[in-house]
C-alpha cells in the first residue's frame, strides 16, 4: 500500500513538473503577446539594440545620449557599467520614463570572477575540478548580480590549438570533451536552477563558432575547416552549453564556410536552433554586424538584414539593426515575423529573469556591500588559484621550500599587483590584488630580498602594447645591465632564487596574438645570468598561453606555472611554494618545443606516414628536420610534490557486443611523502574507422586525493556512447571494431589494453 502510494506520488511529481513549466511558459506567452501588441516597430527594434555603456560610465546617466534613446524605447540593454547606482538610475529611466516601461538587461564580461577574481579560464581549466569551476561561476554570478548585473558574456568555450592566439587564455584549451564538461559547469554556476533568483544571471556562450581556429593565430582572422572537424572537435563545447540551458549565444567575429558567423544562417539557424534546439537569443559580438562591411559582403543595410535573417536577435554596439531594418522591411528584404521573433526572444529572457516583476531585483545595496569581494569569496579565489597551478618541473624535490633562510625574489612580475588578475578582469579592483612580494612578506621565518631584475621586455613600445587597461608593467628606466647586476647581488646573498617572470596580463587576451612564444628576451637574459650564480632557481611562471620554455626546462631547477592567479595571487602562490598546497593542475593545451610546431595537439590524426615510436627523425615520414614531433609538455601534464604509481590496466572484458558496458580500472598509489591530488585520465583510440580517427581522445577523468602511501582503485565505465563520433555524413554514431583503452597521468604516459566491440 505504502509502495503504491509512493509510486503515485512520484508519478504525479513527474507530470506536475512539466505541467508547471508549461503553465509558466503559457503565462509568459500571454504576457509577451499583450506587450508586443502595444509595441511600435521602432520599439521592437529598440529591444534588439545593445549599446555599450559609453558615456554613462563617465557622465551623468540621466542626461546622456543613451538616456535619451532609452526614454525613446530604443535600447534593450547596456553592458559593462560597473556602478550599482548608475545601473539603478538607468533602469529607472527605462521603467519610469519610457512609454512601455520595459526593463533593461545589464551585461558584463564577468569572465573569471567579478571583484573576487579567479585564475584566467585556461588556468582554471587546468584544475580539472568541475565542481570547483562551477563554484567559481556561482560566486561570480552572486557578486555580479549584487552589483546590478544580470547577464554575463561567459562561458567562452572556443577550442584552441594555437598558442599564438591570445584568446587561448580565455577558454579551456584544446580538448572538446574537457571543454564540454567545463562549459556545462559554468552555465550551471551562473544560471543555477532558477533564473528568477536575485543571485543567478543569464549566461552567454561564446564565440559561436570556431573563433579559436583563426589562421596563423592572428585574432579575428579567417577560419576554414571541414564540417567533420567542426562537429567532432570544435562544436561540442558550444552544444554542451546549449544542452545545459545556456540562455544566450554570442556570434563570433570570424567567417565560417566563407560567410561571417554573424550572417551565417546555416550556423545560427540550422545548427543552433534546428539541430541543437536552442531557444534563447543570439547576440552579435562588438560591432559584429558593421564589421561585415569590411568582410566585404555588403553595406550596413545589407549586412544588417543578412544578420537578422541568419538568426541574430541582438546587435552589440553597432546599431545596424536599429537604423536600417525599417527600410529593409519596406523593401521586403526582412520580414515582420523575423523582427517579432527576435524581439520576443529578448523579452522572454527579461521575463525569465523576473525583471518585469521587479526591475530593481539586482539593485540591493546591502547585498552589494556584503557580498562583493567578501572574505569568503576571496577564500574561494585563493583555493581555486591553488588548484590551477601546474608544477612543470621539480628537480631534486627543490619544492616545497622550507620556511627558513633567505629568498631572493626577482623579476618584473614579483612586485606587480595590477597584473595578477590577468586579462578580462573588467570588474576587478586591480590595485587590491596581492602580489607575490606581498605574499612572501607574510611568511614567518624567511628573509626576502627583492630586486626587479629586468623589464617586461627590452622594447618600450612592446611593453606599452602589453600593458593595456591600467595594467602597467611598471617599466623601470634603469639599464638592463644595471637591473641584472642588482638582482645578481641579491641572489648571491640568498639560499634560493625565486624568479617571477613571463607574460604580462595583457600579453594574452583579445588582440594579443604573438608569433614568438618565448619568455621575452629581457627576462630570459635575467634567468640566464641568474643561472650562472649556481644557486637553485624556482621559476614562478606567469602566462596566459602555452609558452616555449625548452631552455628553462633544461636549465632551471623547478618551474611552477601559475598562469594569472587572480585577486589572491600572492597568497595562493606562497601556499604552493611552501607546501601548504600541493600543486595538482594539469595543462589543458599542449606546450610546444618550438612555435613552428603549432598547431600541436594530442588528439591528432596518425597520417599515412607516422613517425615510428621512439624515433625523432626519419626521412619520408611526417616530421621536421630541426625539432622532434614531441611536445615540450603534453596535454594533461603536471607534476605533484608527491609521486603516483599506476598499476597495469584491467578491463572487465576484451570482447563486447552491442550495448554492453566495459569497465577499465587501474590502481593508483601515492608512493611519495605528501598527500596529493592526481587527475587520472582515460583516453580511447578507435583503431579503424570509416573516416580517420585521432590517435587518442580524452573520454573521462577523475581527480582524486591520496595520502602518502595510500592506493585506490579507479574505475571508468565505458559504453558505446563514449565511442560515438560524427562520421562522413555527420551522423553521430559508433562503429564496431577494435579500440585501445588508455589510462594515465597525462596524454603521453598511459597504460594500455585493447578490446573489440561488435554491434
Ligand atoms: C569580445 C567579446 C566581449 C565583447 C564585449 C568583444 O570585443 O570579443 O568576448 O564579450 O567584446 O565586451
Amino acid at each position: 500500500m505504502r509502495h503504491w502510494f509512493f509510486c503515485f506520488f512520484l508519478a504525479s511529481l513527474y507530470t506536475f513538473v512539466p505541467l508547471q513549466a508549461q503553465q509558466k511558459k503559457s503565462s509568459m506567452n500571454t504576457f509577451i503577446d499583450a506587450l508586443m501588441k502595444k509595441m511600435t516597430l521602432e520599439e521592437k527594434l529598440g529591444q534588439l539594440n545593445l549599446p555599450v555603456s559609453g558615456d554613462i560610465t563617465t557622465g551623468q546617466a540621466a542626461s546622456s545620449d543613451i538616456a535619451g534613446k532609452i526614454r525613446a524605447g530604443k535600447v534593450g540593454g547596456l553592458f559593462n557599467i560597473k556602478s550599482l547606482s548608475k545601473i539603478k538610475e538607468v533602469q529607472r529611466i527605462a521603467v519610469e520614463e519610457s512609454r512601455l516601461k520595459i526593463p533593461m538587461l545589464f551585461g558584463m564580461d564577468v569572465i573569471h570572477g567579478y571583484e573576487s577574481v579567479f585564475p584566467i579560464p585556461l588556468g582554471l581549466s587546468a584544475s580539472w575540478d568541475i565542481k570547483l569551476i562551477e563554484e567559481t561561476a556561482r560566486v561570480a554570478a552572486a557578486e555580479a548580480s549584487a552589483d546590478g548585473i544580470n547577464w554575463t558574456f561567459s562561458p567562452m568555450v572556443d577550442i584552441s590549438r594555437d598558442a599564438r592566439w591570445g584568446r587561448i587564455s580565455e577558454g579551456s584549451g584544446e580538448d572538446p570533451y574537457l571543454g564540454s564538461r567545463i562549459a556545462e559547469a559554468m552555465v550551471r554556476g551562473y544560471q543555477g536552477d532558477d533564473l528568477t533568483r536575485p543571485n543567478t544571471i543569464l549566461a552567454c556562450v561564446k564565440h559561436y563558432a570556431l573563433y579559436g581556429a583563426a589562421e596563423a593565430g592572428r585574432d579575428y582572422n579567417t577560419t576554414d575547416m571541414s564540417h567533420h572537424r567542426m562537429y567532432n572537435d570544435y562544436f561540442p563545447p558550444y552544444k554542451a552549453a546549449v544542452d545545459a540551458g545556456c540562455g544566450t549565444v554570442m556570434a563570433s567575429f570570424n567567417e565560417v564556410d566563407g560567410v561571417p558567423a554573424t550572417a551565417n544562417k546555416w550556423l545560427m539557424t540550422d545548427v543552433l536552433r534546428k539541430q541543437w534546439g536552442f531557444t534563447g537569443f543570439v547576440v552579435t559580438d562588438y560591432t559584429g554586424i558593421n564589421e561585415m562591411v569590411n568582410h566585404g559582403i555588403g553595406d550596413l543595410k545589407t549586412v544588417s538584414a543578412r544578420a537578422l535573417n541568419a538568426g541574430i536577435d541582438m546587435d552589440m554596439v553597432g546599431e545596424g539593426l536599429l537604423t536600417t531594418l525599417q527600410a529593409s522591411l519596406k523593401e521586403g528584404v526582412v520580414t515582420q515575423k523575423r523582427i517579432d521573433e527576435a524581439c520576443r526572444k529578448i523579452l522572454e529572457a527579461k521575463y525569465m529573469l523576473g525583471l518585469f516583476d521587479d526591475p530593481y531585483k539586482y539593485c540591493d545595496e546591502s547585498r552589494s556591500k556584503k557580498e562583493v569581494f567578501s572574505t569568503e569569496n576571496r577564500k574561494v579565489a585563493r583555493r581555486a588559484a591553488g588548484e590551477s597551478f601546474v608544477l612543470m618541473k621539480n628537480n631534486n624535490a627543490l619544492l616545497p621550500l622550507k620556511k627558513a633562510g633567505t629568498v631572493a625574489l626577482v623579476g618584473p612580475l614579483a612586485d606587480n599587483r595590477v597584473n595578477m588578475p590577468g586579462t578580462w578582469s573588467v570588474a576587478a579592483n586591480h590595485a587590491k590584488s596581492i602580489s607575490l612580494l606581498d605574499g612572501l612578506k607574510q611568511i614567518n621565518g624567511i628573509t626576502v630580498l627583492h630586486a626587479r631584475g629586468s623589464n617586461l621586455d627590452h622594447d618600450a613600445a612592446f611593453d606599452e602594447r602589453a600593458s593595456m587597461f591600467g595594467k602597467s608593467s611598471g617599466r623601470d628606466k634603469r639599464s638592463a645591465a644595471h637591473m641584472i647586476e642588482e638582482a645578481l647581488d641579491m641572489a648571491r646573498q640568498a639560499d634560493i632564487i625565486v624568479a617571477a617572470v613571463g607574460e604580462s596580463a595583457e600579453m594574452s587576451g583579445e588582440a594579443s596574438s604573438r608569433t614568438n612564444l618565448d619568455i621575452p628576451a629581457a627576462q630570459k637574459e635575467l634567468l640566464m645570468a641568474l643561472k650562472k650564480t649556481g644557486k637553485p632557481i624556482v621559476l614562478v611562471l606567469f602566462t596566459g598561453r602555452p609558452l616555449t620554455i625548452s631552455w628553462e626546462n633544461d636549465n632551471l631547477d623547478a618551474i611552477l606555472n601559475v598562469w594569472f592567479p587572480g585577486s589572491e595571487a600572492g597568497l595562493a602562490i606562497t601556499d604552493a611554494l611552501f607546501g601548504d598546497v600541493n600543486p595538482s593542475g594539469k595543462i589543458t593545451a599542449t606546450w610546444p618545443q618550438h612555435v613552428g610546431q603549432v598547431p600541436l595537439y594530442y588528439a591528432h590524426k596518425n597520417t599515412g606516414r607516422p613517425l615510428p615510436e621512439g624515433k625523432w627523425f626519419q626521412k619520408f615520414v611526417s616530421n621536421y628536420l630541426d625539432v622532434s614531433n614531441d611536445a615540450e609538455f603534453p596535454f594533461g601534464y603536471g607534476l605533484s610534490y608527491t609521486k603516483f604509481e599506476y598499476s597495469d590496466l584491467r578491463l572487465s572484458a576484451t570482447k563486447l557486443k552491442g550495448q554492453q558496458k566495459l569497465t577499465a580500472s587501474v590502481t593508483v598509489k601515492n608512493t611519495g611523502k605528501y598527500t596529493g591530488k592526481e587527475v587520472v585520465q582515460l583516453y580511447i583510440r578507435d583503431v579503424v574507422g570509416s573516416v580517420t580517427r585521432p590517435v587518442k581522445e580524452l573520454k573521462g577523468f577523475q581527480k582524486i586525493e591520496l595520502k602518502a602511501g595510500e592506493s585506490k582503485e579507479i574505475t571508468f565505465t565505458i559504453t558505446p556512447e563514449d565511442l560515438k563520433f560524427y562520421n562522413y555524413d555527420l551522423k553521430y554514431d559508433w562503429e564496431a571494431g577494435d579500440f585501445d583503452i588508455m589510462i594515465g597521468t597525462n596524454s603521453e604516459e598511459v597504460k594500455r589494453a585493447s578490446v573489440s566491440w561488435e554491434k
